[in-house]
């Protein structure tokens, strides 16, 4: 067995493995568009973390797993066993994470416009915390909570000002001109503190922001700290928690150069160790929310191929039987990943394809990909498919959604099913 990269090798036939299992066989045994993760993977990938965090960070911390990045029940289940918190963003993630096993309070509830019916069920769920992105939600929150007799753990979402440099435009967060988080330059961070801690029905634990996803530097997380603590300083009442939110980047393609989780930690504890002796403010217990960087490694789509139209002097088109429907992220951030031919592994890539989905519509999943030589029927994998790409599959044209097999010691089992025509016209009357 050689080894490619992360659960990915090659065995003696020249296949590609993920998990120490032969694609191929896998892609035969439960047809294809197939995801495939190893939770091995995520498992360590959730260590990175937690043992950085212990490592680091002397104050009281958490991880919570950011699950719009991957939400299925078993996700759920195995960052639970692993001792992460989870971030849901949505009643249905919520739904989904209690499903799977996550106790309510292992639960924070994100959202710039949650509903009525989320908050309710939030609250009655009595979860860990509901993070309040504004002045309105906060008094629906007070106002629910005080109906249920019940006091709401609540935290603010703050726009510090401070986004990733190289993020693409649509996933920048931490900036001013943005839908999320209270500013804290404009006042309007003050003005919500001091409404939450006059509001009934409210204990308020801390300020969280989100900056960004991907963030590959350093600097955009510990100018944040030091806008978030100097906030603290200044509030004029204790906040024991800060969270930080997520973004920590991953490589998606051979010889990106991206941070270790570990450098992401140090870096964000020591500001945070930094802020605090400067501000004479206790140690605030720290959260981080990494959501790409606990999946992504773990995954891989497989296809199969069908047409492929060569142009000459233009381009090849290679299309498989999926697309936008199972990976939109091309479509949406032209997001570039690492394809191969899972049965000839070890072939050298000789050719460069433009991999199209099969959907009607101009619609890709990558240009100028390398490849091993390819032709119709062979399996084609695209490689760090774990994040954000079955969470945000659709089914245009009626695709049904491809399942999850998951890899466990050895063994396969189906974490989500596949989806058929019946589940595609189920909601038809
Ligand atoms: N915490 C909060 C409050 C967030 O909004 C997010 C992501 C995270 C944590 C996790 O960020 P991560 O560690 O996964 O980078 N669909 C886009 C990404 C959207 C991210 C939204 N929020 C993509 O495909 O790249």
């Amino acid at each position: 067995m050689r080894f490619v990269s992360d659960c990915l090798g090659v065995n003696d036939a020249g296949h590609l493995t993920i998990g120490g299992m032969d694609v191929p066989s896998l892609a035969k045994e439960f047809g294809t568009p197939l995801y495939i993760m190893d939770e091995a993977q995520i498992r360590t990938n959730c260590r990175a973390f937690t043992s950085a965090m212990a490592e680091h960070y002397p104050g009281k911390w958490s991880v919570a797993y950011a699950s719009k990045a991957l939400a299925f029940a078993h996700i759920y289940r195995i960052v639970h066993e692993e001792r992460l918190l989870t971030d849901v963003a949505s009643g249905g993630e919520l739904f989904t994470a209690l499903k799977g096993g996550m106790p309510p309070e292992g639960i924070i509830f994100h959202g710039n416009n949650k509903t009525e019916e989320e908050l309710r069920y939030a609250l009655k769920t009595n979860i860990h915390r509901i993070v309040a992105n504004g002045t309105e939600e906060l008094e629906r929150i007070s106002r629910i909570a005080s109906e249920l007799g019940i006091t709401a753990k609540v935290s603010l979402r703050l726009s510090p000002g401070v986004t990733g440099k190289a993020t693409h435009t649509a996933l920048q967060t931490g900036k001013l001109d943005s839908k999320f988080g209270i500013p804290i330059e404009t006042g309007a961070a003050q003005a919500a503190l001091e409404l939450a801690c006059s509001l009934g029905g409210i204990k308020l634990e801390g300020i969280h922001c989100h900056l960004g996803s991907p963030i590959f530097e350093i600097e955009t997380y510990t100018d944040a700290i030091d806008h978030m603590m100097a906030f603290m300083a200044e509030a004029g009442v204790p906040l024991k928690e800060l969270n930080i939110g997520g973004g920590y980047a991953v490589r998606y393609l051979p010889g990106q150069e991206v941070l270790p989780a570990s450098e992401y930690v140090s870096a964000i504890a020591k500001a945070v160790r930094e802020a605090s002796a400067r501000h004479h403010l206790p140690l605030p217990e720290l959260v981080i929310e990494p959501g790409r960087a606990i999946v992504a490694n773990a995954c891989i789509t497989v296809y199969t191929v069908g047409s492929i139209k060569e142009i000459p002097g233009v381009r090849t088109y290679v299309s498989v039987d999926g697309g936008l429907t199972d990976n939109p992220r091309y479509m949406l951030y032209g997001a570039e990943y690492d394809i191969i031919l899972p049965e000839r592994a070890l072939e050298s890539k000789s050719e460069t394809i433009t991999l199209a989905g099969r959907c009607c519509e101009c619609e890709l999943l990558g240009k100028d990909m390398p490849i091993q030589p390819v032709k119709p029927g062979d399996l084609l994998a695209v490689l760090n498919t774990g994040a954000y790409n079955y969470s945000m599959a659709s089914n245009y044209n009626r695709v049904p959604r491809p399942p999850i097999v998951m890899i466990s010691q050895g063994k396969s089992y189906i974490a989500v099913r596949r989806e058929t025509w019946e589940d595609v016209a189920r909601l038809d009357q």
